[in-house]
């Protein structure tokens, strides 16, 4: 039995970049708590899959799916109508979406990162995902959060890079994390104290979650450079933030606003 202040029964929670690799996990916490999901990113076939996936398993819960470009306002407001038609409110909205390039078996990236390359395209192009999105989201959900007596919940899903800058000694020569990525998991927990702060009489939380990296199939060389750098000497598993989400989105954290819960197997105190 979940303990009454986890208990998200009734609740519609939205995530945003709900297709990838931790937006599932963030569901699967959200519906373990009884919440109902709405599962939005740009990448729709995956999020069709993903909802046939999560049925298996929460086939009482109600699981929908929505095209939505964070980058996009007209995209948003037409994802908020839709739901308005429906008679659903939002209750918790997980901005989780951002460009974050993977790591791949031989420690490449899709671009090298290097900063003297970023260009003014690029920098805007991943912006308009991890900041600019999440403050459209929250500005559009967030308001309809605050009309109501309820109130709500925002999680900006950061990164240990929200707190520590990347050392780019982990990629493979002439790669580097991209400067755009720390400005906005930097930027990201400013638009959390913001937020927590200028909605402190509505009812609205808002607080950021800093995971450290997961363990996604990166090569065996990348993954042994990365663990000397956490003192817990290894990376995450997928499903090592469930908890975690689950307090930040639930009244297990009814006291808790304007906070980062940096959870990173210790990366950012070496
Ligand atoms: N994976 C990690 O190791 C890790 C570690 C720390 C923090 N994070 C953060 O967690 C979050 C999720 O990471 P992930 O590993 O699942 O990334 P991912 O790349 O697997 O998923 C990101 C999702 O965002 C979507 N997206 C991209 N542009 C979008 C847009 N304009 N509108 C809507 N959706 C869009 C993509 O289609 C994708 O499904 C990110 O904010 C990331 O920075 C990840």
């Amino acid at each position: 039995m979940i303990h009454s202040k986890f208990n998200l029964q009734g609740k519609y929670s939205l995530i945003t970049g709900a297709s990838g690799l931790l937006g599932e996990q963030h569901a699967i916490a959200l519906l373990m708590l009884n919440s109902n999901v709405i599962l939005t990113d740009i990448a729709f076939k995956k999020l069709i899959f993903l909802k046939k996936k999560l049925i298996k398993s929460f086939p009482e819960k109600k699981i929908l799916i929505f095209k939505m470009d964070v980058t996009k306002e007209k995209s948003i407001k037409k994802t908020a109508k839709d739901l308005k038609k429906k008679n659903i409110r939002i209750n918790i909205l997980v901005n989780n979406a951002a460009i974050d390039s993977k790591v791949k078996k031989n420690q490449s990236m899709t671009n090298s990162g290097q900063f003297e390359k970023t260009n003014s395209n690029e920098w805007t192009r991943h912006l308009n995902v991890g900041l600019m999105g999440s403050m459209l989201c929250s500005k559009i959900f967030g308001e309809i959060m605050s009309k109501t007596q309820k109130g709500g919940v925002i999680l900006n899903i950061a990164s240990d890079l929200s707190v520590v800058a990347p050392n780019h000694s982990i990629y493979k020569k002439g790669v580097y994390k991209p400067v755009m990525y720390s400005v906005i998991k930097h930027g990201l927990l400013g638009l959390t104290k913001y937020l927590a702060t200028y909605w402190h009489n509505k009812k609205i939380r808002c607080n950021a979650i800093s995971p450290g990296p997961v363990e996604n199939n990166q090569s065996k060389n990348f993954i042994n450079k990365l663990k000397k750098q956490i003192p817990l000497n290894r990376l995450a598993k997928k499903n090592e933030y469930i908890a975690a989400i689950q307090f930040l989105c639930s009244d297990a954290s009814s006291y808790m606003t304007g906070q980062n819960l940096i959870i990173d197997g210790g990366r950012s105190v070496w």
